[in-house]
Parts: C-alpha cells; sequence; structure tokens
C-alpha cells in the first residue's frame, strides 16, 4: 500500500481514480502552512502538488517520499536542488495545461481590443447612444497584428494556432527550439529579443520562472516597445516586473496589459496594479476550465499511480 498526500484540493475525477485503486491509500491536506505540511508530509511515499510550498527543510524529512506529480507545468514552489539530493522523482501534467491557457491568452488579448468591459458598462448605464461618436477609440483589429510569443514550448504552441485563425502575424523567440519547428507551425522565430520588441503590436509570455526570465520583461524593454503594445503575461509572476508594468502603464509607454500570475499571491493591497485601469486581471486562472481542471487531476494522479506501477510516460518526468 503507497501512501499518498492530495496537497491542495484537486478535481473529484482525480481522486476518484486513487479511491478505485486497492494499491493506494490517499489523504487530501488542505492547510497549505508550512507548519502543517512539515508535520504531515513525512509519512507518505507520494505527494501530489497544486499549490503549496515544499522547501528544502520539509523534503529533508520526507525519509519515504519517491515522487512529486505536479498539477500543472510549472515547479517554482519546490526545491529542485533537495529532490535531486534525496533522488526524488518530479512528474508534471505535461499533456492537459495548455489548451486552457492559451484560450485564456486569448480571452485577455480580446478582451484588451475590443474595450475591456468598456461596452457592457455603456449599455448597462444608459450610454448605448453616445459610444456611437466615442472619439478616442482605442480598439483595434487582431487582423494583420503582430504577437510575439516568448517560450515557444506546450502553450506556445497552442497559441500560434489561435493566433493564426485571427489572421495574426506570429513571431517566436525561444533559444531552445529550433527555427523549423517554429515555421512548421506558421511562425517566425526570433533570435533579436530587442529588435522584435520594436515591431511588434502583442507580446504573450509563455516561458518558467527561472534566474533567466526573472524580470525578463522591465521598463527598459517596455520603453523598446511601441506606445500601443499590449503585454499579456499568464506564465508566472516576475516574468514581468510589476512596478515597471505600472510605470509603463501610468506613462503611457505601452498601451495596456493583462496578468494572470503575480509576484506574490495573492497580490497584496502594495501592489500598485491593483488600483491601474489599464491592466485586466485574472486570479491564476488560466487552467480554470472544467474540462481542464478535471483533465489535469486526473493526469496528475495517474502519472503517480503510473510511477509506482513502473508505467510512467517519460515525457511527464522533469529532468532535474
Ligand atoms: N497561469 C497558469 O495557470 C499557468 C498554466 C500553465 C502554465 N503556466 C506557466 O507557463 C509556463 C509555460 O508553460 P508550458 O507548458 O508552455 O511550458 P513548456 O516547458 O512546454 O514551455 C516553456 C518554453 O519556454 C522556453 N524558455 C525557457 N527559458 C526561456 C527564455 N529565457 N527565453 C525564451 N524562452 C525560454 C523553453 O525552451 C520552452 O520551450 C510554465 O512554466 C508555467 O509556469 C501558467
Amino acid at each position: 500500500m503507497f501512501k499518498i498526500a492530495v496537497v491542495d484540493k484537486i478535481h473529484s475525477d482525480g481522486i476518484k481514480l486513487l479511491e478505485k485503486n486497492q494499491k493506494f491509500q490517499h489523504e487530501v491536506i488542505e492547510d497549505l502552512s508550512k507548519k502543517n505540511l512539515i508535520s504531515k508530509l513525512p509519512a507518505f511515499d507520494g505527494i501530489t502538488l497544486r499549490r503549496g510550498k515544499i522547501d528544502a527543510e520539509i523534503l529533508e524529512k520526507c525519509k519515504n517520499l519517491k515522487v512529486i506529480s505536479r498539477h500543472g507545468v510549472g515547479y517554482d514552489n519546490v526545491d529542485i536542488k533537495s529532490l535531486k539530493k534525496n533522488n526524488i522523482t518530479l512528474l508534471v501534467t505535461a499533456t492537459t495545461a495548455s489548451v486552457s491557457p492559451a484560450e485564456h491568452i486569448m480571452f485577455m488579448i480580446l478582451n484588451i481590443s475590443k474595450g475591456k468591459n468598456f461596452y457592457d458598462q455603456a449599455v448597462r448605464n444608459g450610454k448605448f447612444e453616445s459610444i456611437m461618436h466615442m472619439k478616442n477609440n482605442n480598439n483595434f483589429e487582431l487582423s494583420n497584428k503582430k504577437i510575439l510569443i516568448v517560450g515557444f514550448g506546450r502553450i506556445g504552441r497552442k497559441l500560434i494556432k489561435r493566433c493564426l485563425g485571427f489572421e495574426m502575424k506570429v513571431y517566436a523567440y525561444d533559444p531552445f527550439v529550433d527555427k523549423r519547428i517554429i515555421e512548421s507551425l506558421g511562425g517566425i522565430k526570433v533570435d533579436d529579443l530587442n529588435k522584435s520588441l520594436k515591431e511588434i503590436d502583442i507580446l504573450s509570455l509563455s516561458v518558467p520562472l527561472t534566474e533567466k526570465t526573472h524580470n525578463m520583461i522591465n521598463l527598459e524593454k517596455m520603453k523598446i516597445m511601441k506606445k500601443s503594445a499590449v503585454i499579456i503575461n499568464i506564465s508566472r509572476g516576475g516574468v514581468v516586473n510589476e512596478r515597471d508594468l505600472n510605470e509603463a502603464l501610468n506613462n503611457k509607454i505601452i498601451y495596456g496589459a493583462g496578468l494572470d500570475v503575480f509576484e506574490k499571491e495573492p497580490p497584496t493591497n502594495a501592489n500598485p496594479l491593483l488600483t491601474n485601469e489599464n491592466v485586466l486581471l485574472s486570479p491564476h486562472a488560466a487552467t480554470f476550465t472544467e474540462e481542464c481542471l478535471s483533465k489535469m487531476s486526473i493526469e496528475t494522479v495517474q502519472n503517480i499511480i503510473n510511477f509506482f506501477e513502473n508505467k510512467l510516460d517519460k515525457s511527464m518526468i522533469v529532468k532535474l
């Protein structure tokens, strides 16, 4: 019998899978405080992890732990060095967490290019007629606009199809992806990020948070961009510098932004973007569709079952 800690609630479809399998016993842990995790987790052989931080101190105490199965693809909430040192395998939901995020990027782009909730408010507030003669219409068509996708992995490759469907011109910056892959999907590979930033209308980020990508898009980069440009970040908070973004929006250095992720989650009142009307915000919700959450919960649990039954698809393993 393997003991599995389900750290943070997941969709019931994943839990049903665990319940059906006699070889596994599980406990859902909803209190994500370090105090609780450090006292509970040493008893388990495997962990499924949605939110919750598993640091080196916790991992040092987990002597039975063989595998962590992330509900998601980012793993900045786990101490990688300690996983490696203790020979713990890290798995991700490699096939199920990209369609909804790509759709979420489109939701943000469409919302911003069509005036956020402006029209809805206008109709409700009796401004139906006056909108027709509106001056300074900032709405724009997506057709023929240039989008730069930074990070051309699973999400980037789903996003390009959606952008091409809107007749956009798609550029991709990802030093680790071959030009032929980008071109075969209808994109143009970019080698010089700064040069491309000068020319594009929309920048969308789908990179992991690493030392290299932290603050990758700062004020200096925003100043290179067109004044009409829009930045969308669904990847991780900190890839776009929040203070710089606030300054760029306030000083009309760029036009708009959409953020699903924040340096500190949930963001505190000290975050100036919470009161900035030029940014569209969502609560780290890019995967929050019924389909995506169900499929991710199943994949998270199936990965851990496959690990213990020696049937694991290698593409789910993160190379540490
Ligand atoms: N908001 C959400 O709910 C949500 C959901 C899914 C994923 N994410 C985030 O989005 C990220 C991307 O997801 P994915 O599934 O496409 O991951 P992925 O690993 O398939 O793709 C990431 C791509 O980024 C590229 N990359 C790495 N460093 C780079 C750099 N310095 N410059 C340019 N490209 C770089 C990699 O080569 C890779 O192709 C995840 O790491 C995760 O943090 C967020």
